[in-house]
């Protein structure tokens, strides 16, 4: 994709599409006054008919004919300025660059005055939001079903005024970088877990690691061993592909201390001896989600060269069974000496987060988050809208809440209180890996929160949020790749606040 930014005007810009964007209850600004005006008034007679209404993600498709230098105009709304904000923004730029593509254009010219939002983070979304509504998995389609050759090879950014092209032109480079690292995520969550196995995510991480100078290690099972790390190889047991615990390190943050990132890592979730149904065991391959969460958001740190320290921690392994599968009965014992009896095991991630959690202590870390697809009672509480949060330190939840805001992946906070502990007690081990249904979400953290010593730490439960049935605005159906551009603003924030 060839992204640019130039100053001129909209209506003179040669371009397959060009893009106008509206308020709602507003008469168009001065661009779009202007190009309304080229076209005899069309614009203002559309709305006063109610035939385009700039309702948030609403799109209008007109052919200008010569009137103006466009081939395609798009009026795409943004709602009302009182609840306007960079989601909103991002939504329109995703929804109008999806309707160019449909309508064959091969290149997009954004107008972008009149927004009243700071130039920089105003690029930032409209390049994201286009590239991320654009965004599809195409790797195993071979037939040019679905239009696959019609493509958007150009994006860019046209300014009334001269002197915000070099704020701009910031924003374009973050957003495409962002944009970058949530295609890869959403591409390792949507590939077949026959082809995103513990090793293949381990030689990703490894070719990550080269590309963007960060510092890789692999543990093989015997290290694992050696080390004690029972949860993660208890889960690993009845697979036939080794685990791998991938650790990945970015260091430009001096003498701080390290921010560390551990994802759930389950290449394929069957539930185990303890299996699931098969009605959609298919999306468990999105069971790794976490941890590509963390790869995207290192991979993020180390392009915009971020001044911190952050450690990312994956343990990767399948949960399968077989003869040598883990068994509900069974006890466990973790990297940080702690017991579990097994209840159930597909109770897994929460295994395998434990010895990656007490793994992260190691590091004296200054906050430990962890994100992982662990709950479908996270599902029942939230439902789609929400990623599940649970933590121990106020500040930072309220860090990671604000991030959450800012990207549009919002995350709601649940309880962590003394009762929930009660559900996980196991009469012959410290702790049971399932406390039955009752608070589900909850129970889960709290035995997560065991493992955490006292660091500052936040768990996220991405179960419902991860993938999408439902094509959103710049989202398409899928693998969403959640939790990169949470990660990665929650860094961004922390370099400002902690220089
Ligand atoms: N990976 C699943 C959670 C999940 C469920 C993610 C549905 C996405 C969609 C997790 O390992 C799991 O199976 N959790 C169990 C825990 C239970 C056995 C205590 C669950 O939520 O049913
Ligand atoms: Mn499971
Ligand atoms: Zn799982």
């Amino acid at each position: 994709m060839k992204i640019s930014v130039a100053a001129g005007k909209i209506e003179k810009q040669k371009t397959d599409g060009a893009v106008v964007l509206f308020f709602e209850n507003e008469k168009p600004g001065v661009v779009a006054g202007r190009i309304d005006k080229a076209l005899g008034g069309t614009i203002t007679r559309l709305m006063k008919r109610g035939d385009f209404e700039p309702k948030p993600g609403g799109v209008h498709l007109l052919y200008p004919e010569g009137r103006i230098a466009a081939e395609r105009l798009i009026l795409a709304g943004l709602g009302k300025r009182e609840d306007f904000n960079l989601n909103r923004l991002r939504q329109a730029a995703g929804k109008a660059a999806q309707h160019l593509r449909a309508a064959g254009a091969a290149d997009i010219a954004f107008s972008c005055d009149g927004i009243g939002l700071d130039p920089e983070e105003t690029a930032q979304a409209l390049i994201e939001g286009s590239l991320l509504g654009l965004y599809r998995f195409l790797k195993y389609k071979t037939s040019e079903e679905n239009n696959i050759k019609k493509d958007i090879r150009a994006i860019a950014i046209i300014a009334e005024h001269a002197p915000e092209v070099k704020a701009l032109q910031a924003g374009v480079k973050t957003g495409e970088i962002i944009a970058g690292s949530t295609a890869m995520v959403r591409d390792m969550v949507s590939s077949p877990p026959a082809d995103m196995t513990p090793a293949i995510i381990a030689a990703k991480a490894r070719q990550l690691a080269r590309d963007f100078g960060l510092k890789l290690q692999v543990l093989e099972r015997s290290q694992m061993e050696k080390l004690g790390m029972g949860a993660l190889l208890g889960v690993a047991s009845g697979s036939a592909q080794p685990p791998k615990f991938i650790i990945v390190e970015y260091r430009r943050g001096g003498k701080k201390p390290v921010i560390a990132l551990v994802g759930k890592t389950i290449t394929f979730d069957s539930g185990g001896i303890s299996i699931k149904p098969s009605e959609n065991m298919d999306k468990m391959k999105d069971d790794m989600s976490g941890g590509a969460a963390v790869l995207g958001a290192l991979r993020t740190a180390a392009a915009l060269k971020l001044p911190l320290n952050i450690v990312g921690l994956l343990p990767a392994t399948e949960n399968m069974l077989s003869g040598s599968a883990y068994k509900p009965g069974d006890v466990l014992r973790t990297l940080s000496g702690q017991t579990i009896e097994i209840i159930n095991t597909d109770a897994e991630g929460r295994l395998i987060l434990s010895d990656a959690l007490a793994y992260a202590c190691r590091y004296k870390p200054a906050v430990i988050v962890d994100i992982a697809t662990l709950t479908g009672a996270c599902r029942i509480a939230l439902g789609q809208e929400a990623t599940g949060m649970l933590g121990t330190d106020e500040k930072l939840k309220r860090k990671i809440h604000e991030a959450g805001e800012k990207t549009g992946e919002r995350v709601w906070e649940m309880p962590l209180w003394e009762g929930y502990y009660d559900l996980i007690k196991s009469d012959i081990a410290d702790m049971k890996n399932a406390g039955g249904r009752d608070g589900g979400l909850i129970t889960a953290a709290a035995l997560l929160s065991k493992f955490v010593q006292n660091y500052p730490w936040v768990h996220l439960d991405i179960a419902a949020t991860a993938w999408t049935e439902k094509d959103r605005p710049y989202t398409p159906k899928g693998a969403t790749g959640i939790g990169m551009r949470l990660l990665t603003q929650f860094l961004r924030d922390y370099a400002v606040s902690n220089k």
